[in-house]
């Protein structure tokens, strides 16, 4: 068991990680019904939060039923970050996550998300400012430096700890890799190590089954594992590892019919959350995936790709589930 300020976790913890315009409200639900032990919102801009954007301030929206719920904010600058912090506490999420991680050119080149990683002081003074301006727990999420020739997790690892936060998520990738190459989790392994390490850490990057969940937890010693991409479309992967984890069984993947179910499911809550148009465009990005290893999938693809409601969606979505029983 470990602790992330008041929340307590088992062992072996599987978090759904923090993912621009997938984890969702209605996204995030789905996953804790399916086992994630936490999930994060989307990365919010503290310059929108403190802004008053329409857009930020509704991502800070989630339900009793989430927790616990991180919120996640990013920016470069240490006053709006502390603003951010401070608005983000007034819904009372269990934990406030710094994004010191994001690759994206346009939040890196003004020194925000892994930006920072070529400035590790201002990292650390917005980082303990932060930590400072409020009561809830602060974490952060981060890579493992900036480039091949400055991996620095190991020594940055202690002093953000020393700036109070609470946990660190380390994304076994450097900026420069973006998301191309392979984690490297023996950089993770060794922050675990350090005998002065005292907050939990939880390992991310390429966890996409249960035998690499596994490894790392037995390999790495993480105290908790991070699945970003392999749930989208199949947020089932949080009650398999953990199944695999107990039992060393690899469960029956879910039929044509749970992935209908939960399809529709989610499709419903997205409708409710952003009406039937907007809904039906955002869960373009899911119908793939969810349906992921059907055979001949590609014809319905094509229609359900066109589709502009609900309606026109799920007459398409029955026709799937009556073909694939
Ligand atoms: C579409 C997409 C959106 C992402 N958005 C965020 C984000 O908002 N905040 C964040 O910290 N990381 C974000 N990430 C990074 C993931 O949280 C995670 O660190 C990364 O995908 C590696 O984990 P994985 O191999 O399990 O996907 C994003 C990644 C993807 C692919």
């Amino acid at each position: 068991m470990f602790t992330i300020g008041n929340t307590q976790f088992e062992d072996k913890a599987v978090f759904l990680a923090p993912l621009e315009d997938i984890t969702d409200r209605p996204f995030r639900l789905i996953c804790k019904e399916l086992g994630a032990d936490m999930v994060y919102t989307e990365f919010i801009s503290s310059e929108g939060l403190i802004r008053d954007a329409e857009k930020s301030k509704r991502k800070l929206l989630f339900e009793e039923a989430e927790r616990p719920i991180g919120i996640q904010i990013f920016g470069h600058q240490k006053e709006s970050m502390v603003r951010a912090a401070i608005e983000a506490e007034s819904v009372q999420p269990d934990l406030i996550d710094i994004n010191w991680g994001c690759p994206v050119r346009k939040v890196v080149s003004k020194g925000a998300g892994s930006g920072i990683l070529q400035d590790v002081p201002r990292m650390l003074d917005i980082t303990r400012a932060v930590v400072n301006a409020v009561k809830v727990p602060v974490t952060v999420k981060t890579r493992l430096g900036w480039d091949e020739n400055s991996l620095i997790i190991d020594q940055i690892a202690e002093a953000l700890q020393d700036c109070g936060i609470a946990a660190l998520t380390i994304h076994g990738r450097t900026r420069s890799q973006l998301y191309g190459g392979n984690a490297d989790w023996s950089l993770i392994r060794k922050v675990k190590e350090n005998t002065r390490i005292q907050i939990p850490i939880i390992g991310n990057g390429d966890i996409t089954d249960c035998t690499k969940a596994e490894q790392a937890f037995k390999d790495y010693g993480v105290d908790a594992i991070m699945v970003g991409r392999a749930a989208i479309g199949y947020p089932w992967i949080f009650q398999e590892i953990k199944h695999y984890l107990k039992t060393a069984q690899i469960p029956a993947p879910p039929s044509s019919e749970e992935r209908y179910q939960t399809l529709i499911r989610h499709f419903k809550a997205e409708v409710l959350m952003r009406g039937d148009i907007f809904a039906s465009l955002e869960m373009r990005k899911f119908f793939t995936p969810y349906y992921k290893g059907l055979p001949n999938f590609k014809p319905f693809k094509m229609r359900l790709m066109q589709a502009t409601s609900f309606q026109e969606a799920e007459n398409i979505l029955q026709e799937i589930r009556q073909h694939y029983q």
